[in-house]
């Protein structure tokens, strides 16, 4: 049976950086704040009308080139994103038509920042049925969409006008600032191929979903619980904006991935202490520091970005993929370890070598 095994990725980091001190100009914080709680320390922000798959755009090229194939080569998209360009279709399509690809099978999915451990146990299935040889899977997040900033605070935030928000909108700013603090916009991608060489490629996987404290971390207005799915109301009361328990989200994330990567390592005999690298969802550092520490990893296992990008859902691990790849981090054979916990709540681990 073929094995699925990571040839080669790519990313795109938006264009415009932020940094804290940069926030604390539209709402009550401090890059002291940021730091402590989270470890962000600069994220990066799209210009108005770019779009998810026009960020996927650039990262899959880098990844097809870094792979050594062309577009045509790729016979399958999986793209995971909770952000896509429109509410239908998804950007698979969007990101096939703009590589200039043949049309190939493209699937879509929503698992948040769970995104694409999903799309990676999703691409090994379907190599190891051979439904697929060559597939290019994304994750990709525009996440700037979701602050509560006008345009005019945005250009505002990079020093392009001179006018502050007006104390109600910094009040208003303050509602989110738990979350948006948080987040940045960036995309990456692998190109995963069907392997006989069975000293590389996918593992294990572990996937996991409950949605029982779906609302611990939700968006709750334009979805079609509602009629008309979105209205103007829904935007005033802010309800197109993330709902975040940042506590629960804390506690539920340091347990469930602490959880899910023990048991791959254990089902797989394998020791904390054998693995090359674990690249963690990068969602807090204190989260990451936390599962460092119940896994008993060295400093040398573990690489975190998430100082300079932010949180970028689906992206963050294949954008530590391709940053460990590129210096040299990451050889092949090595065996990696990526886990990850989001939105649904979701969370699940794969167990690979490169
Ligand atoms: N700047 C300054 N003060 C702030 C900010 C801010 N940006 N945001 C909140 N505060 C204030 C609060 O108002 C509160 O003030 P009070 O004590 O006067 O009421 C105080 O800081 C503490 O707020 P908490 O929300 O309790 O702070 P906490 O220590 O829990 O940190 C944080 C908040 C960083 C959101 C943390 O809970 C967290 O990271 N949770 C995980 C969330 C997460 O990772 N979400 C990502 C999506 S899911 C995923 O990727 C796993």
């Amino acid at each position: 049976m073929p094995r699925a095994v990571i040839t080669g990725s790519g990313t795109q980091i938006a264009p415009n950086r932020i940094t804290n001190e940069m926030l604390s100009k539209l709402m009550d914080t401090s890059d002291e704040w940021i730091r402590e709680r989270s470890g962000v320390e600069t994220r990066y922000f799209v210009g108005p009308g770019a779009s998810t798959s026009d960020l996927a755009l650039p990262a899959a090229k880098q990844a097809l080139e870094a792979a050594g194939i062309g577009p045509a080569d790729v016979d399958m998209i999986v793209f995971a994103t909770m952000t896509p360009d429109h509410y239908f279709p998804g950007c698979g399509g969007l990101l096939q038509s703009k590589l200039g690809m043949p049309p190939v099978a493209s699937f879509d999915i929503r698992q948040q920042c769970t995104g694409f451990i999903y799309g990676l146990q999703l691409v090994d299935a379907q190599i190891r049925a051979g439904c697929a040889k060559t597939v290019l899977l994304v994750g990709a997040e525009i996440h700037s969409g979701f602050m509560p900033w006008t345009e005019a605070q945005f250009e505002y935030v990079y020093g392009r006008s001179e006018t502050p928000p007006t104390p109600a909108e910094r009040e208003w700013n303050n509602r989110f600032r738990h979350l948006t603090v948080l987040f940045g916009d960036a995309a990456a991608a692998v190109v995963v191929r069907a392997t006989e060489d069975t000293d590389r490629g996918v593992i294990d996987a572990i996937l996991k979903m409950d949605g029982a404290d779906y609302q611990r971390l939700y968006v709750p207005g334009t979805g079609f619980s509602r009629r008309p799915y979105t209205s103007p109301e829904q935007i005033a009361a802010g309800d197109h904006i993330p709902v975040m328990d940042g506590r629960q989200v804390f506690r539920m994330a340091t347990t469930r991935m602490s959880e899910v990567a023990q048991e791959i390592l254990a089902r797989n005999s394998v020791k904390p202490s054998d693995v090359r690298l674990v690249l963690m969802h990068q969602a807090n550092q204190r989260i990451s520091e936390y599962v460092q520490k119940m896994l008993g990893l060295r400093d040398d296992q573990v690489f975190h970005n998430i100082h300079k990008y932010g949180n970028t859902t689906a992206a963050t691990i294949p954008l530590l993929w391709d940053e460990c790849a590129r210096a040299g981090k990451i050889q092949p054979g090595d065996l990696i370890l990526c886990v990850a916990f989001g939105a649904g709540m979701s969370w699940g681990a794969v167990l690979l070598r490169a």
